[in-house]
């Protein structure tokens, strides 16, 4: 396949089996996925592949990845899988994977001719991101590898964009954040990112990070004394041209309702 191409980003499905009746979920995750997957089955051209960027569950547990991988064989376009901070790789690999073990699922590939790279930002017990030697390795030979191919990273935490924000949590960790730059500068051509449930685009040495709205909730960016979480959901759709990528933002129905407000304090707290 030639450029240009056309695929979805899916982020922050939180998905949560409603027998666990999760009272910290801001919205019914599982009502969102199936809009979502309604809006992809009405497309009148078909996605090259669907990136999903991370906490595709609210808590790692078994029950809820079995609930995702029905909803996922309605996609029916490839799908490339991230993992994020919400998720656990375990019950993660047992369940999607039919495979055993706890690594950091990291693996790149060529799918719609777009060199594919996912890194596994989650840190077991935090909420911030990082990435370690392994998979710094396995991303630098992955950059040297099928060259003439134009390149996508997925990664749950976006990188620091604001390294001395004291929002540490917000992000991969600003040591990790300069690493990956030094690595990536004009060798991407995007970075497709979640956790942060806002949609937002920052040009980042050059590189454009895609964070996608998500379909748990979204953080109100005009609110920044505390965090003031709303309804709307959402995804993007990405066109790679040989100019570069352009990403569409595809809004789910929602009320444009608060759903509750964190204090400055809890959100100061979070590591
Ligand atoms: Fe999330």
């Amino acid at each position: 396949m030639t450029l240009p191409i056309t695929f979805l980003h899916l982020t922050d499905l939180h998905i949560s089996a409603p027998e666990r009746g999760d009272e910290t979920l801001n919205g019914d995750t599982l009502a969102a996925l199936d809009a979502a997957i309604d809006r992809i089955a009405g497309m009148d051209f078909p996605p090259a592949f669907v990136a999903i960027s991370g906490d595709l569950t609210h808590r790692g547990d078994p029950e809820s990845y079995r609930l995702l991988a029905g909803r996922l064989e309605r996609i029916a376009a490839p799908k490339v899988l991230a993992l994020g901070n919400h998720d656990a790789r375990g019950p993660f690999r047992a369940e999607i994977l039919g495979q055993e073990g706890e690594a950091p699922f990291v693996h790149d590939g060529v799918i719609g001719g777009v060199h594919v790279i996912v890194l596994d930002t989650m840190v077991p017990g935090r909420i911030g991101g990082a990435l370690d030697a392994a998979q710094f390795a396995h991303l630098a030979a992955a950059l040297d590898a099928q060259a003439g191919l134009p390149k996508i990273v997925v990664m749950h935490h976006p990188p620091a964009v604001d390294p001395d924000s004291d929002l540490i949590w917000h992000s991969l960790n600003p040591a990790d954040t300069a690493r990956l730059a030094e690595m990536i500068r004009g060798r991407v051509a995007g970075i497709l990112c979640g956790h942060v449930h806002v949609p937002r685009v920052s040009h980042w040495h050059g590189v454009p990070v895609v964070v996608g709205n998500g379909l748990h909730d979204l953080i109100d960016p005009l609110t920044r004394e505390g965090m003031r979480i709303m309804d709307a959901t959402g995804f993007g759709l990405c066109t790679l041209r040989e100019s570069g990528l352009t990403v569409e933002f595809v809004q789910l129905p929602h009320a444009g309702r608060e759903v509750t407000r964190l204090s400055a304090e809890t959100v100061r707290g979070f590591r």
